[in-house]
């Protein structure tokens, strides 16, 4: 059963966030009090965030070379999943930076097969965000329809890179879609970790209950959601699967993060359980409609600081 949070997520006032466009100088004081997502390059943001700012990151990277999102800079097209990884990796050293000492990252990442060295992919119609057009090789070490394993390749690596490894848990999908392979069981889940920058870190263990008042327990069962504001982005967290990550993570008025906010999510959440939000996205697409979700959710757009970010334009942003 997925676990169930035991606030209501009704904040006392509307929240309020600035939608900014990443540029190098911008320095992000604003997020001392306030929310924003931002246009932009994840690695580029974080690296102006101030260190120790954020209480929890509740994120789910692109899969591996799975979706050509269509922007210059977005990872998971690398041609080897090895650099993957790394790239992964290095994100999340940035990550750790800015994550207060007591803080987590609750990680969503999704698997995929080896291609066999077919070098074609039948298209995806279903999606708007566009399939790829051709498979990378089978990596080094694997055989073809071998599972590649990202989740807990990704997850060693953030342990070897210092990270705490305290929990993985299965999101179990009812609704997962069918799949034509009959050689394996379809399909129906994905890994979640909860990470720690420190041995000792902010849970609170009475914040989200399960049936019969259990505690939290490491399997979560949850349909997929379709959001209508979301449609036309193929991968949206479920908001009932960022809930409980919100409530055991941080208090209210903390900073949440999510370096690939994606239709925004993890902001939409985060402010209707009374936290601040910074949500960064590369596609400008992407970040118009996390705006327009928040808008259609009664979030109030403000302006960035004068002289901070630049306070993207209506016309060439869309929303
Ligand atoms: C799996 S989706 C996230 C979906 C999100 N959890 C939601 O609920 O909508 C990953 C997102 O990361 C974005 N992305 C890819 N590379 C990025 C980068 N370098 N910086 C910021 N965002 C990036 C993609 O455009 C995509 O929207």
């Amino acid at each position: 059963m997925p676990a169930r949070p035991s606030e209501t997520p009704t904040p006392p006032v509307a929240p309020r966030f600035a939608a900014l466009e990443h540029r190098p100088s911008a320095d992000y004081r604003l997020l001392a009090d306030r929310s924003a997502i931002i246009l932009g390059d994840a690695h580029a943001v974080l690296e102006s965030l101030p260190a120790g700012s954020v209480q929890t990151v509740v994120t789910s990277p692109p899969y591996w070379s799975l979706r050509d999102y269509g922007v210059p800079g977005q990872i998971g097209l690398e041609a080897s999943v090895y650099a993957f990884i790394d790239a992964l990796a290095e994100l999340f050293d940035a990550v750790r930076r800015v994550l207060r000492d007591d803080g987590t990252l609750w990680l969503d990442i999704g698997d995929s097969y080896t291609s066999g060295n077919r070098g074609w992919r039948a298209p995806d119609r279903k999606n708007v965000a566009r399939a790829m057009t051709t498979r990378p090789p089978t990596p080094e070490g694997l055989k073809e329809k071998d599972l590649i394993g990202v989740p807990w390749r990704l997850a060693f690596a953030l342990q070897e890179r210092g990270w705490y490894l305290r929990s993985d848990l299965v999101w179990s999908k009812p609704n997962a879609q069918p799949e034509s392979v009959r050689d394996r069981p379809t399909r129906s889940h994905e890994y979640l970790f909860l990470l720690s920058k420190s041995p000792h870190y902010r849970y609170d263990v009475d914040a989200v209950r399960g049936p019969n008042g259990r505690r939290v327990r490491s399997v979560w069962e949850l349909n997929t959601q379709a959001d209508r504001e979301a449609s036309g982005h193929f991968a949206t967290f479920p908001p009932g699967l960022v809930e409980p990550c919100v409530l055991l993570g941080s208090g209210p008025g903390d900073l949440v993060l999510d370096p690939f906010l994606g239709s925004g999510t993890t902001a939409l959440v985060a402010g209707r359980l009374g936290r601040r939000f910074a949500g960064v996205e590369l596609n400008p697409e992407y970040f118009a409609m996390s705006r327009r979700r928040l808008a259609a959710a009664g979030f109030t757009e403000e302006p960035g600081e004068p002289g901070g970010p630049a306070w993207p334009g209506r016309p060439s942003i869309g929303g």
